[in-house]
């Protein structure tokens, strides 16, 4: 497949929405009258629309978020409940199959970096693509919810294990058990999103974000994200021989060299200090 997928259209445009600026995409779950409630059309939707970009130069890094007044409202209960009730048991496993394409195995390991940005309710089944996008941002008013216990599920899908990997046991346990709605500032005390800004500033900030990442170079940067998420899994060990490896691999494939032109510019011309900011990226 071409590196560059500039000159095609990106799919998407009912469920989904993509709007370009600067190097940013933003990626908007587009059903406001289900407060963005994530169906299975959605998924199908999804899929195509972040397999599109990541091959896209449009596209530096994803801003994922949601049209109106949800981030998300979560599963889609008509469609993940009721519905696959019904339907034959090979209809429900690809109706999941979509979703958790989507939602945590695309995200967590995209080649490009992704903000989730919170601009509203976020419940259940939404808190698994807002733990997979690599950083967050939030309306501090934004509510959060697992709101799963008060109405006779639990937190299904993958949700327990996607909070257990940000928040403590004490606190993931707290909401998991009490429902309690928690506005964007305590989500920022849970480690659940980076920053909770007013609402008239979020999109602005999270904009500013966007474009510190899109400043570094970039294979270093999906190197970092990677070898961070998967050293995670590992014993120390494993970790320590990996990373190595990681740090000659990444060498080896970045096109800029930037290991050799920081030390270069540190040992060799005094320029920079990798400690006091960012070293000068070849053009
Ligand atoms: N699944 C399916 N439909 C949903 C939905 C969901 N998770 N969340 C909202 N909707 C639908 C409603 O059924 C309603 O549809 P209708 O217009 O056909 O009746 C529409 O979206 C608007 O919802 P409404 O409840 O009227 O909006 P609100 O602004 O008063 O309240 C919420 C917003 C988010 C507080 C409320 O919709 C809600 O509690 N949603 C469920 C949240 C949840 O527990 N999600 C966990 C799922 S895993």
């Amino acid at each position: 497949m071409s590196e560059s997928a500039a000159s095609k259209p990106i799919p998407g445009g009912k469920d989904v929405l993509v709007e370009f600026e600067d190097g940013i995409a933003w990626v908007q779950i587009n059903r406001p009258e289900k407060r963005n409630a994530m169906s299975v059309g959605l998924a199908e939707e999804m899929n195509e629309v972040l397999d599109a970009l990541e091959l896209d130069d449009r596209c530096g890094v994803i801003v994922l978020t949601g049209v109106g007044e949800a981030f998300s409202a979560g599963m889609d209960l008509k469609d993940f409940f009721r519905a696959t009730d019904g339907i034959s048991d090979v209809a429900r496993h690809r109706a999941y199959r979509s979703t958790r394409a989507w939602q945590w195995r695309t995200l967590m390991h995209y080649a490009k970096p992704t903000i989730a940005m919170v601009n509203g309710w976020c419940f259940g089944g939404a808190f698994t693509p807002l733990i997979c996008c690599d950083l967050a941002i939030a309306d501090e008013k934004a509510v959060f919810g697992l709101s799963e216990i008060n109405w006779g599920i639990i937190p299904g899908g993958v949700v327990s294990k996607a909070i257990a990997t940000l928040m403590g046991d004490r606190q993931a346990l707290y909401y998991v058990m009490t429902g309690k709605q928690f506005d964007g500032a305590k989500a920022v005390e849970l480690g659940l999103v980076n920053e909770a800004v007013p609402k008239d500033q979020l999109r602005a900030r999270t904009a500013e974000l966007a474009r510190e990442l899109l400043a570094k170079n970039p294979t270093v940067l999906r190197q970092a994200r990677m070898a961070y998420k998967f050293a995670r899994e590992m014993s120390w060990e494993h970790a320590a021989e990996y990373l190595t490896a990681k740090v000659d691999q990444t060498n080896f494939v970045d096109p800029e060299q930037g290991k050799q032109q920081g030390l270069k510019q540190f040992l060799d011309e005094k320029t920079f200090r990798p400690g006091m900011g960012n070293y000068v990226r070849p053009k």
